[in-house]
C-alpha cells in the first residue's frame, strides 16, 4: 500500500466530545491533546513523513476568552510536556500561522520547539497554530510585494512556486491526504492553496476518539483513490490501437 507522505488533520469535535459526556469543553480540548499524541506516536509507523495538525485557527479568536484561554495553556503544556519526547524520537517540529499576534512566551516555546528539533530527520510535525488559509496568503503577497517595490523581483516573473515559497509551509511538501473528524464536511480556512490536488477523507469521529487504527483506516481509504492532478487515468492515457 502507497502511504502518503504528507497527511494533513483538521482535529475537530472536541467541543461536543465533551457536550455528549456532561463535561466542559475545556475537558474535550485536554482530551484532544491525548489523542494527537497517539496519532504523532502512530505516524511513524505508518509511514507518514509529514503530519500537520490544525491546532488553532485564525478565526478561532472570536471564542470566548476563557475558552481561548484554555487553548494556549493546552498549547503551552503539549510543548512544555512532550518536547523532551518528540525530541528523542528524531520528530522535528515545525509551526505554519500568524506568530506576531501571539503572546511572547508562547511565540518564545514555539521557537525552542523549532530549535531544538530542527536536526531531527524522524516526522516532521507541523503545528498549524493561529494558522489561517487566507491570513497566510495574504502575508504571502505583502513579501512579494515588498521584494518587488525592493527591485528583487520583476511582478510579471511571479510565478506559483514563488508564492509557495513565501507561504508559511515553504518546502513542506503539498498535503497528499487532508482528514477531518467530527464529521464537519468543510476545509474551515485550512490549507487552501497547499490542498488543491489534495485527497479528503472525512471521518465521524470526533477528534478525542481519533486513533491510530482511525488513521489508518483513511490510509486506506486513500490507497483506493486515484489520483489524476487534472490528467488522466493510466488507462485511458493510452491510445487505444482501433482509434488511431
Ligand atoms: C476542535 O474542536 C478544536 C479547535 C477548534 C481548537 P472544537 O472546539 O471545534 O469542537 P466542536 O467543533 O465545537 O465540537
Ligand atoms: C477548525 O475547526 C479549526 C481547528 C480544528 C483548529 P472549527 O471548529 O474552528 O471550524 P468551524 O467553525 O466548524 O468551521
Ligand atoms: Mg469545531
Amino acid at each position: 500500500m502507497t502511504s502518503p507522505a504528507h497527511v494533513a488533520i483538521i482535529m475537530d469535535g472536541n467541543g461536543r466530545w465533551a457536550k455528549s459526556r456532561g463535561l466542559p469543553r475545556v475537558a474535550g480540548h485536554r482530551a484532544g491533546v491525548e489523542a494527537l499524541r497517539n496519532v504523532v506516536r502512530a505516524a511513524p509507523q505508518l509511514g507518514i513523513s509529514f503530519l500537520t495538525v490544525y491546532a488553532f485557527s485564525s478565526e478561532n479568536w472570536s471564542r470566548p476568552k476563557s475558552e481561548v484561554s484554555d487553548l494556549m495553556g493546552l498549547l503551552k503544556l503539549f510543548i512544555r510536556r512532550d518536547l523532551a519526547e518528540l525530541h528523542r524520537n528524531g520528530v522535528r517540529v515545525r509551526v505554519i500561522g500568524d506568530r506576531e499576534s501571539l503572546q511572547p512566551d508562547i511565540r518564545g516555546l514555539l521557537e525552542e520547539a523549532e530549535a531544538l528539533t530542527l536536526a531531527n530527520a524522524g516526522l516532521t510535525l507541523v503545528i498549524a497554530f493561529n494558522y489561517g488559509s487566507r491570513d497566510e496568503i495574504v502575508r504571502a503577497a505583502r513579501k512579494l510585494a515588498q521584494a518587488a517595490l525592493r527591485g528583487e523581483i520583476e511582478p510579471h516573473m511571479i510565478e506559483a512556486e514563488d508564492i509557495a515559497g513565501a507561504l508559511d509551509t515553504a518546502g513542506i511538501p503539498d498535503p497528499d491526504l487532508v482528514i477531518r473528524t467530527s464529521g464537519e464536511l468543510r476545509l474551515s480556512n485550512f490549507l487552501l492553496w497547499q490542498a488543491a490536488y489534495s485527497e479528503l477523507v472525512f471521518v465521524p469521529c470526533y477528534w478525542p476518539d481519533f486513533g491510530g487504527d482511525n488513521l489508518a483506516e483513511a490510509l486506506r481509504d486513500f490507497a483506493g483513490r486515484e489520483r489524476r492532478f487534472g490528467g488522466l487515468s493510466p488507462e485511458e492515457a493510452v491510445t487505444p490501437a482501433l482509434a488511431r
